[in-house]
């Protein structure tokens, strides 16, 4: 049995404010959520272009290194690690994400600076790379802001000032995400887990699929015009001895789902936020 989120909006509040309080109570709440007119979908649309690339083309856009393997392009594994994967074109050289059915892009304040050390070529996606920009700018911003009002929460965490901090800028990091496998009612798409970020912001998806696992019951995400979902993740609980709970959660295909025609793919668009240094 599952049931809608409605978080706790105590009268009086302010939406702005009360976001800081429902964090609080139960680690998940609606924030206030306006980007540009158009932002969101000149990041789809990029996103969808660049993974009908040849995979040779998308592969270089892998940035990580062994102190932060998450920067730019992380395709699939190869081979029967990814369920649901039907001939999956990643070079057998390259390791990508194991036992996983999805394709990752995380942007990052510096990846056009990596892109540049590995002579990656990018002139043809100065738009998207753009778009990209502003979109976590305006996501690392919204986040400061929810982290501004937690300060009175937990005043000896300093937390918005760790955000902001030079350990924890380059870490804030806009993922894309698209899933791969045909999708049908009921169907995981992925294993249930904690985030190991303060915090996840929920910034878009095609196929509402995002379910928490809270103490008290599923409940299922449902989007909301000018708002978007936050919840707290292991670094959260981490730093305040577990006053901010870890919330687990899964991607599941509604069981009301109905298959289109055509084989759709789910995408979206999260924001992780960081706190460094690790300890207060
Ligand atoms: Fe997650």
């Amino acid at each position: 049995m599952t049931a809608l989120i409605e978080p706790f909006l105590p009268m009086g509040l302010q939406q702005k404010e009360a976001i800081a309080d429902e964090l609080a109570q139960c680690g998940f709440g609606y924030m206030k959520f306006t980007p540009p007119s158009g932002l969101i979908e000149s990041v789809m649309k990029g996103w969808r272009e660049f993974l009908t690339l040849p995979m040779e083309e998308r592969i270089p856009w892998g940035c990580g290194d062994p102190e932060d393997l998450d920067v730019g392009y992380i395709p699939r594994k190869p081979g029967e690690s990814c369920p649901g994967c039907n001939g999956c074109k990643t070079p057998s050289s390259y390791q990508g994400m194991p036992h996983d059915s999805k394709d990752f892009f995380h942007f990052k304040s510096h990846l056009t600076s990596l892109l540049d050390y590995k002579h990656v070529n990018y002139d043809g996606q100065m738009e998207w790379l753009d778009a990209l920009n502003e979109l976590h700018e305006f996501c690392k911003s919204a986040f400061h802001e929810v982290l501004l009002e937690l300060n009175s929460y937990f005043p000896e965490l300093c937390l918005s000032e760790r955000f902001n901090s030079h350990v924890a800028w380059p870490r804030h990091a806009l993922r894309l995400l698209s899933y791969h496998g045909t999708m049908k009612p009921g169907q995981p798409l992925g294993k249930a887990h904690v985030d190991r970020n303060f915090g996840t912001i929920q910034v878009y998806e095609t196929h509402p699929a995002l379910v928490l696992n809270l103490p008290g019951g599923k409940v299922n995400y449902v989007p909301r015009k000018n708002e978007a979902l936050m919840f707290t993740g292991d670094k959260a609980a981490q730093v305040t001895d577990k006053r901010l709970p870890a919330i687990n959660h899964v991607i599941t295909v509604p069981n009301d789902f109905v298959p289109a025609a055509v084989e759709e793919t789910r995408q979206s668009i999260v924001f992780f936020g960081h706190v460094y240094p690790e300890v207060a």
